[in-house]
Formats: structure tokens, C-alpha cells, sequence
């Protein structure tokens, strides 16, 4: 009986240490690729199983809710709503030591390690900022460029902060050779990372990973390539750097003075200073400077698809806009992503005008091949904008024909703009269709289940009629004709993508 009470009361004492080290300060320090760095700090309160307090990042701070001490493991959930919608997000962790190791996105979610700063009782939370808001703006006129969706490759989804001046150039040096640009992929676009602070007159300036923007511009032109970048309407990008807030026409201006043709404009940070109904006139705003600076910048809106984004995109003056948050390299992702949600945004589209749903992973290792030709065929199919994010300096044969397939991309490129709507679907089956300006159709029969499946596609579902020549665009070859409907064995996650000709 002794025993058992000495153990009862060692075990509270564990407790009581465990919660007293957890009420504190606890900070995870990123270091980036130029020697700065970013803060996440959380300030903790433990009062039996119940935990309080609130986390501190560059987006400001918000109070942790359902926060919860189960012996030395926490967790708790942190919602947004700075984007219109409530967003929340699990956090999980346990104290190990001196460190707290915090799962992002529930217990299998991506983690980071907070050090413990000092068990000091956490101070009030900052009041957030008053925020910014803006008038309605004039509709931003056209700026002509964007007839069929823009093609490219962009730095981020395989390099993120370690795209450099020398990386581009050798990117541009294999799409000018390699048949990348043959088939149409033109724009170089550096993602974020390439920025440092400003100068006395509050101009941009590049960090040591970019010397010479103007030179490494000129150099991507003579390979008859263009170039794009990357910035954001807050005070900060997405990765912490300097974005455009009270700069957008001066930032405008040196982009057109490098020669930049092409300008992903992420929201990240604006969330700090905005308020969110004020996005489309923080995005006009930029859309206007673009057109005054004096060089055709095509305008690419990152905005993650919030506040209907399609359904003002182009009032903005944007050439595209994101539809939905980040891809990643997976089926999961990438299915959900182009299937899910983009079901319903063809009615948004069109030359000029396109909807966007992130850029292509194809190559980077994460899906198989016949993965990469659901998600190339897909994309084709929505006219989405076309931007390779592998690295294209080693691409493997078969990588190569994915994304330089012609007769694929030539139903993106097609001239009529209109994306495809989902016609059908059955369970895993689903049938996309698309008119396409010579009075042909592109179907693709995709099979989203884990094992081979008979698609079939009818005419009547898409809008076809009579008789039909049946091209296939991987297979590249004819399959005779069809009347009133067309049915393919597909693989497993895969996609039998046709032309219907009269
Ligand atoms: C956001 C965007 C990404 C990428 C990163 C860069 O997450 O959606 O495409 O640009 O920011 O920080």
C-alpha cells in the first residue's frame, strides 16, 4: 500500500514538473538559404489538462483553442478566418527535454522542434493590427497577352529557396535545347526567394543568389525564352522575404526595367495588413501598375482561390489565378486538386483569362507515369496554364514525352479557350470533354480507382453527334470511329485521352 502511494504521488510529481516546464516560452527558429531568419514562437499555459496561449509567426498571432495536456503530449488547434473562411489547423506535440516537437496537421503532419526559451506565464497576446481597407476599384483593362494558357516552367515545386541566377540560366539553356520550348514552353519563372530588402529610394533589390537580374533577364531573352517572378501585395512573401506592400508601382516599374515578362503576385502576408474583402482591389491595384510600367507583364494571381477568385480575376487585370492551395507531388494532391476542384470552374475561363490549378509535378518523382499522364492530360483538359516544376536540366525519356506530347498540348493551347467540363462520372470513372476550335472534341476517360476499368464515353453526354474519328493522344493513333459511344480499358489511376473528329 506504501509502495502504491509513493508511486501515485511520483507520478504527480512528474505531472506537475512536466506542466510546469510547458507553460512558457517556446520559439523554432528557420534558417533560410540567405542567412535570415523566421520566427515561430508559442507562449503556453498549463493548468491541469487544460492548455492556453497563443503562436506568434510573420502572419501574426492568433490563440491556440481545444488546447489539451494528456501527460507530456499537447494539442490544440488554431483557427484563420483572416481569408473569409475558417481554416483550422491540428498541432500535436510532445516535450522532450528542453524541446518541443510539434506536428503540423494532426500527429502524421509535418513537424518542427520549439526550444524551450523560459517558463515565464505568457504575456496578453499583441492586439492584431487595424487593418487595410480599400474602396472597389475600376475594372483593370485586358493587357492582350495570355490568347491560350501560359506554358513554362516555375522554381518552386522542386527547388523552393534554392533557385539561384546559375540554376535558371541552366534551365533555360535545356528548355532551349531540349524540346521544351519546341513544344511551347516559354516562360522562365523564378518563385520565390530571389529578394533582399530595399535601398534608401525603396527600390527591390535582389539577394546574393541573384546578382544581376537585368543580365540574367537578357540571358533568358537570347535563348528566346522569357522570365517571370515572384512577389506578394503584403509586406512579406509566403517564405518570409520582402514582398511589394506601398511598392506596387515602384516595383512594377524595375520589373519592366529588367525586362520581366511575367508576374506571380501570392497574397501570404497581405492577409496582416488587409482586410480580406479588400482583396480585389489590392490586386487591381498591382494589375494597373503592370500595365503602366511600360512592358507587357502577364499577371498571375495567387490568391489560393479564396473569395471566388475566378469570379473577379479578370476584372483585376489577371491573366490567371489559382483556383485551390498548393499542389504537391502525389496522386492525393494532384487528383483531388484537378478533379475535385475544378469541376465547376469552366464557366470562369477563357482566352486571356485562365483558371489555374498550380503547377505541374510531373517528373519530380512522387507519382508514377501513367500518374503524370492523368495529371498532364487533366491539365490539358482545363487549359490550365502549363508550368513544368521539375528540374529540367536531367529529365528521363519518358518524363520528356509527358510533357512534350503535342497532340496533348495542343488541346490546352487550343485557340476556342474552353475548358473542359466533367460529363460523367461513376464512382471512380469520370469523362471530361472540351468543343475545340476546329468543331472537335478532346474526352478523356479517367479511371481514379486501384484497378483497370472499362470507361465508357457517350455522345450525347458530351454534345457530340454523328459519326467520329477516334484519335488517341498518347497512343498516337487512330482507333477507327464512333457514333454514339466509345469505350476504353484504363489502368488504375490512369487515362485514355481522345480527339473526336468529324
Ligand atoms: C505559396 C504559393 C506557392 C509558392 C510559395 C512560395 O505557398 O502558393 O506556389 O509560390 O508560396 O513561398
Amino acid at each position: 500500500m506504501k509502495n502504491l502511494l509513493v508511486a501515485v504521488f511520483a507520478l504527480l510529481l512528474v505531472h506537475a514538473a512536466v506542466a510546469a516546464t510547458l507553460t512558457g516560452h517556446w520559439t523554432y527558429t528557420a534558417q533560410r538559404s540567405d542567412g535570415q531568419t523566421r520566427e515561430t514562437s508559442l507562449w503556453l499555459k498549463a493548468d491541469g489538462d487544460l492548455l492556453t496561449g497563443y503562436l506568434t509567426n510573420n502572419q501574426g498571432s492568433l490563440p491556440i483553442v481545444h488546447g489539451k495536456v494528456t501527460g507530456n503530449s499537447i494539442a490544440f488547434e488554431i483557427v484563420r478566418d483572416d481569408l473569409g473562411e475558417e481554416r483550422k489547423t491540428e498541432y500535436a506535440g510532445a516535450v522532450n527535454g528542453d524541446d518541443l516537437v510539434l506536428h503540423i496537421g494532426g500527429a502524421e503532419g509535418r513537424s518542427m522542434t520549439l526550444k524551450h526559451v523560459s517558463s515565464d506565464t505568457p504575456p496578453a497576446m499583441p492586439a492584431p493590427a487595424a487593418k487595410i481597407s480599400l474602396p472597389p476599384a475600376k475594372e483593370v483593362p485586358y493587357n492582350g497577352l495570355a490568347k491560350t494558357p501560359p506554358m513554362g516552367w516555375n522554381s518552386w515545386n522542386k527547388f523552393q529557396s534554392k533557385v539561384t541566377d546559375k540554376l535558371v540560366r541552366e534551365v533555360a539553356d535545356a528548355m532551349a535545347t531540349n524540346g521544351m520550348k519546341d513544344a511551347g514552353y516559354v516562360y522562365v519563372n523564378i518563385d520565390d526567394t530571389w529578394e533582399a530588402g530595399r535601398d534608401a529610394a525603396g527600390n527591390i533589390q535582389t539577394n546574393e543568389k541573384f546578382p544581376d537580374m537585368k543580365a540574367l533577364a537578357d540571358y533568358v531573352h537570347s535563348k528566346g525564352l522569357k522570365i517571370g517572378i515572384y512577389s506578394s501585395p503584403g509586406p512579406k512573401t509566403c517564405a518570409g522575404y520582402e514582398g511589394s506592400f506601398k511598392h506596387e508601382e515602384q516595383d512594377a516599374k524595375t520589373y519592366a526595367a529588367w525586362g520581366i515578362d511575367y508576374l506571380k503576385y501570392d497574397w501570404c502576408s497581405a492577409t496582416q495588413v488587409y482586410d480580406y474583402h479588400s482583396m480585389p482591389a489590392v490586386y487591381a491595384k498591382m494589375g494597373s501598375a503592370l500595365l503602366d510600367s511600360g512592358h507587357p507583364i502577364l499577371f498571375s494571381l495567387c490568391q489560393y482561390g479564396v473569395l471566388k477568385g475566378w469570379s473577379w480575376g479578370q476584372s483585376v487585370g489577371g491573366n490567371a489565378w489559382r483556383t485551390t492551395g498548393d499542389i504537391s507531388d502525389s496522386w492525393k494532391s494532384m487528383s483531388h486538386i484537378g478533379f475535385d476542384l475544378q469541376a465547376d470552374l469552366y464557366p470562369y475561363s477563357g482566352p486571356g483569362h485562365w483558371n489555374d490549378p498550380d503547377m505541374l509535378e510531373v517528373g519530380n518523382g512522387g507519382m508514377s507515369d501513367t500518374e503524370y499522364r492523368t495529371h498532364m492530360s487533366l491539365w490539358s483538359l482545363l487549359a490550365a496554364p502549363l508550368l513544368a516544376g521539375n528540374d529540367l536540366r536531367s529529365v528521363s525519356p519518358n518524363i520528356m514525352e509527358i510533357l512534350t506530347n503535342k497532340e496533348v498540348i495542343a488541346i490546352d493551347q487550343d485557340a476556342l479557350g474552353k475548358q473542359a467540363r466533367r460529363v460523367s462520372k461513376d464512382g471512380d470513372l469520370e469523362v471530361w470533354a472540351r468543343p475545340l476550335s476546329d468543331g472537335a472534341y478532346a474526352v478523356g476517360l479517367f479511371n481514379r480507382g486501384t484497378s483497370e476499368a472499362k470507361v465508357t464515353a457517350r455522345a450525347s453526354d458530351i454534345g457530340a453527334s454523328g459519326t467520329l474519328h477516334v484519335r488517341d493522344l498518347w497512343a498516337h493513333a487512330d482507333h477507327g470511329t464512333m457514333s454514339d459511344q466509345f469505350s476504353a480499358d484504363v489502368p488504375a489511376h490512369g487515362v485514355v485521352l481522345i480527339k473526336l473528329e468529324h
